[in-house]
């Protein structure tokens, strides 16, 4: 029996992709990974248990500790309702810098498999395409520039009431960017076969639209 079908959508911070991922699922009626969250929410854990993000063996060990549960687009860590909680910039720096360890991204290695159910996946993140559903039958690399990537992280967290500073910002996703690609394990890339989306001048509907078109073409 084959496996349901993957559409692995990766790309930098604030590009957009996990908007689109999540809205390409349900356009098809497919399961959603966002697999960033995952790696905030060891970032959450991490730094409640007081755990060093230096310390990759015990980063490794506290991953199958964790309950974790998606629920109608909320997130819960041990019960606890975390979906405001993981998106800050601290825990998404954090989650950056724990995420170059082998230890931590094995130990979320069947997880992320998990999440692969009929009728099919669209899963979001970094290695999507390249290392978790490397059989993808849709790989899609969305990218935008820095600055229109800041601007949307600007935009976001003041809709959510959270202050921020333009600038800053900027400065941190490009200290992200470089990490996430930099990094000697399942670093940020275009996997081989993706197809590059530069969303920066598109709408988030014709960004999901050229997704749902390549992916007829890509089961047609
Ligand atoms: O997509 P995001 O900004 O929520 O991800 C947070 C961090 O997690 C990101 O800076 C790098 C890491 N990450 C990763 O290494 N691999 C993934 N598949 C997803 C996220």
């Amino acid at each position: 029996m084959s496996l349901p079908p993957v559409i692995a959508i990766d790309g930098p911070t604030a590009s957009g992709k996990g908007t689109v991922a999540s809205l390409v699922a349900q356009q098809l009626g497919f399961h959603y990974l966002d697999s960033g969250a995952l790696y905030r929410l060891v970032a959450l854990a991490s730094a409640k248990q007081g755990v060093e993000v230096k310390n990759s063996t015990k980063l490794g060990f506290l991953v199958p500790k964790l309950l974790i549960s998606f629920k109608n687009g909320q997130i819960f860590l041990d019960g606890e309702d975390v979906t405001d909680a993981i998106r800050t910039e601290n825990i998404g720096l954090r989650a950056s810098a724990l995420a170059i360890y082998a230890e931590v991204r094995s130990a979320l290695f069947d997880l992320q498999h998990s999440f692969r159910q009929t009728p099919g996946l669209v899963a979001d993140g970094r290695d999507m395409a390249s290392v978790i559903f490397p059989d993808a039958v849709l790989k899609v690399f969305l990218t935008a520039t820095a600055a229109a990537r800041a601007e949307r992280r600007y935009k976001q967290l003041i809709a959510k009431g959270i202050s921020a500073r333009l600038k800053d910002l900027l400065q941190d996703l490009q200290e992200r960017d470089a990490r996430d690609s930099s990094r000697g394990t399942a670093p940020l890339l275009v996997a081989d076969g993706a197809k590059v989306l530069e969303a920066s001048n598109l709408t988030i509907d014709q960004a999901v639209k050229t997704v749902l078109d390549w992916y007829q073409s890509a089961i047609a």
